[in-house]
């Protein structure tokens, strides 16, 4: 209790029976959804996923705010076909506040730029790890959704960007070992921070049913050794537009709005916002402090 009341002081919190309406989300009158896209293994569709998911959003009159948080190897701008200035390191380094370095992306989206190749940014020290977010909250209340664009595996930042986020969407293929990644993911996210609800998309599918397969057998495992909840959102179809997308810096939804996969997004998209935001933090901040303030020596 002392350690949380002294990490409440560091970071500014309000504590949690103080009404701040300053705190609250003034574009909807709610809070904002803090979404991560995540996953064990890595190349599985994650930021393709993000970015068109993000815009799609967009599409449907919802303001959403991209994180790369992928700190070591960002490449979220390649695929946006942007050159921010600024980035992540900036922030970090104290240079630059966090609305300083946003930039604007396609449709209704912005996006936090990471940098690539900066080997220390990828091991935030904890008070870094706490302002950051401390600033990155105040932001957040002129958008619906932030999404939070993770690397790949159990590192300490991976942990803690799905540890503070209302929801995590774990990103698998069909191959088993993506799977088999996906779950250790999983496990380690319930056994060390208690987390029990996930969402599951399921990239690079010939078909829904094939999707469908990769979802049971998951569920199946999860059932019988952990104590969690997997949610199945969707999947997204392999499409060779993706990767021509890819290479001409474009999104997909943008540049082939009615392939197979940019309705997969739209599908996905609506889904999101069809069910009922969860997990939603005490306290009036958009993240589960909650996580870092148990699990703080952890990350
Ligand atoms: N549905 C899809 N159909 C076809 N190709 C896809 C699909 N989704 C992603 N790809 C391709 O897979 C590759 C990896 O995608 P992406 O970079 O989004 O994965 P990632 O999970 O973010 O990778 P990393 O773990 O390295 O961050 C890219 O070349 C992309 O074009
Ligand atoms: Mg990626």
């Amino acid at each position: 209790m002392e350690k949380e009341k002294a990490l409440r002081k560091v970071i500014n919190l309000p504590s949690r029976n103080k009404k701040d309406k300053s705190v609250e989300n003034k574009y909807s009158g709610s809070y904002t959804r803090v979404i991560s896209i995540t996953s064990g293994k890595g190349g599985v569709g994650k930021t393709n996923i993000v970015a068109n998911l993000g815009y799609a959003l967009g599409q449907l009159g919802k303001k959403v705010l991209i994180l790369d948080a992928d700190l070591g190897l960002a490449n979220l701008d390649v695929i946006l076909g942007i050159t921010p200035k600024y980035n992540f390191a900036h922030v970090i380094e104290g240079e630059k506040s966090i609305r300083e370095i946003t930039v604007k992306g396609p449709g209704n989206i912005e996006i936090l730029p990471a940098s690539s190749g900066i080997q220390e940014l990828t091991n935030l020290s904890i008070e870094q790890g706490i302002r950051f977010l401390s600033e990155l909250d105040s932001l957040l209340n002129s958008f619906d959704i932030f999404l939070i664009d993770t690397a790949a595996g159990i590192s300490s930042n991976v942990m803690y960007f799905n540890a503070t986020a209302q929801e995590i969407i774990v990103v698998v293929s069909p191959e088993p070992t993506s799977i088999t990644d996906a779950y250790a993911l999983m496990k380690v996210l319930s056994l060390k921070y208690s987390i029990r609800d996930f969402k599951l998309v399921v990239n690079m599918v010939g078909n829904d049913d094939e999707a469908y397969e990769v979802f049971r057998q998951l569920s199946l495992v999860a059932d019988r050794f952990l104590d969690i909840s997997i949610e199945y959102l969707g999947f997204v179809l392999h499409d060779k537009n993706i990767s021509k997308s890819v290479r001409y810096q474009k999104l997909v939804s943008e540049l082939f709005p009615d392939c197979y996969a940019s309705k997969c997004f739209n599908s996905l998209a609506k889904k999101i916002l069809s069910l009922k935001a969860n997990n939603i933090p005490r306290g009036h901040t958009n993240f589960n402090w909650r996580h870092l303030l148990i699990k703080n020596s952890d990350w």
